[in-house]
């Protein structure tokens, strides 16, 4: 007897019934129809700065169009684009990290994907902090890999608890996932916490993807990275970009740093190959406003005209 299937199931791929979601733009779409009928909604689903892309970057992203950066480029994006990444990443960090670990990508999220795509897969592990950003479990599952929630406590005032990650790692865990400042709590690790981490997780085979796309949004003390510690540095891939920082949520410019190491150029270029096969690069003209140097500048102060890395202080300066 022929058996009942579904013509949905006959023509999905089974990896599919695993894609979760980010619900947060499903309560968007829901909020923005409710203002369309006249209501006045307080958006707290979507990770929205609540100002504008400032008028420079602007500026810059016209330019860029008309000086022409409108064609094919590397795939794993501009040279000068990743070297001012690089640059300012060894700045911040105090590691070196050059042009060649830099890959371009469009916005933070595509990092996850990508750096699970080249190293997770089936009888993996992969501990990811919970609650936490949904597209972490959404793609772990997808990759075929065991998702190992790590939870976020109250207690701890919802930073993770070094000792707890160390009782979730297993001979198979293969990658950890870390996101300081943490969406959605806010929560935000400590130096020592850093180090008691990398205590935790000690010489193991383990890759940890550091989530820092908010890393410029912290209003107390300042930020740490595993990938600043003695040793770490080949053993952390980082994901950031500019969606945040200069509410540039919609132009999609993010970065994904890999080891040093052999192993790296194994990473970086793997990733590459992986944007390469999907979309060949990111956006020429969205690349082409860091070659003309204007982002990452330190911010000018009040004169209005140069506000560059801190978009959120500038605004303040400026009221
Ligand atoms: C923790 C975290 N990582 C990554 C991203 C993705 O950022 P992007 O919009 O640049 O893809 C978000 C966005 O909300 C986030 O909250």
């Amino acid at each position: 007897m022929t058996p009942v299937t579904t013509p949905t199931e006959l023509r999905l791929a089974k990896r599919m019934a695993r894609l979760g979601t980010e619900t947060a733009f499903e309560t968007l779409a829901k909020a923005r129809a409710l203002e369309a009928q006249g209501k006045s909604i307080i958006h707290l689903e979507i990770g929205e700065p609540d100002f504008d892309t400032p008028t420079n970057v602007i500026d810059a992203g016209i330019d860029a169009i008309h000086k022409g950066y409108t064609h094919y480029t590397p795939s794993a994006g501009l040279p000068a684009l990743r070297e001012t990444v690089a640059a300012e990443v060894t700045r911040t960090h105090g590691v070196p990290v050059t042009a060649e670990e830099v890959v371009i990508v469009p916005g933070g999220k595509p990092t996850i994907y990508f750096t699970f795509t080249a190293l997770v897969e089936e009888g993996d592990e992969v501990i990811y902090p919970n609650p936490g950003f949904p597209i972490y479990e959404s793609l772990i599952n997808f990759t075929g890999a065991k998702p190992v929630p790590l939870q976020m406590r109250e207690e701890k005032d919802f930073r993770l608890d070094p000792n707890e990650l160390a009782d979730l790692i297993t001979d198979r865990t293969k990658l950890i996932v870390l996101n300081s400042p943490h969406n959605p709590t806010g929560s935000v690790v400590t130096e020592q916490d850093v180090k008691d981490i990398a205590a935790a997780i000690g010489d193991r085979d383990i890759m940890v993807l550091s989530d820092e796309i908010y890393s410029r949004l912290i209003f107390e003390g300042r930020h740490h990275s595993l990938m600043s510690l003695p040793g770490w540095r080949d053993r952390v891939i980082m994901l950031d970009g500019w969606s945040k920082t200069y509410a540039m949520t919609g132009w999609r410019v993010g970065w994904l740093i890999g080891p040093t190491d052999a192993i790296t150029a194994a990473t970086t270029n793997k990733v590459a190959a992986i944007r390469r096969n999907l979309v060949t690069h990111h956006g020429g003209s969205m690349q082409g406003i860091q070659p003309e140097g204007r982002c990452f500048a330190p911010p000018a102060g009040k004169d209005g005209n140069a506000c560059h890395l801190l978009p959120a202080q500038c605004k303040h300066e400026i009221l």
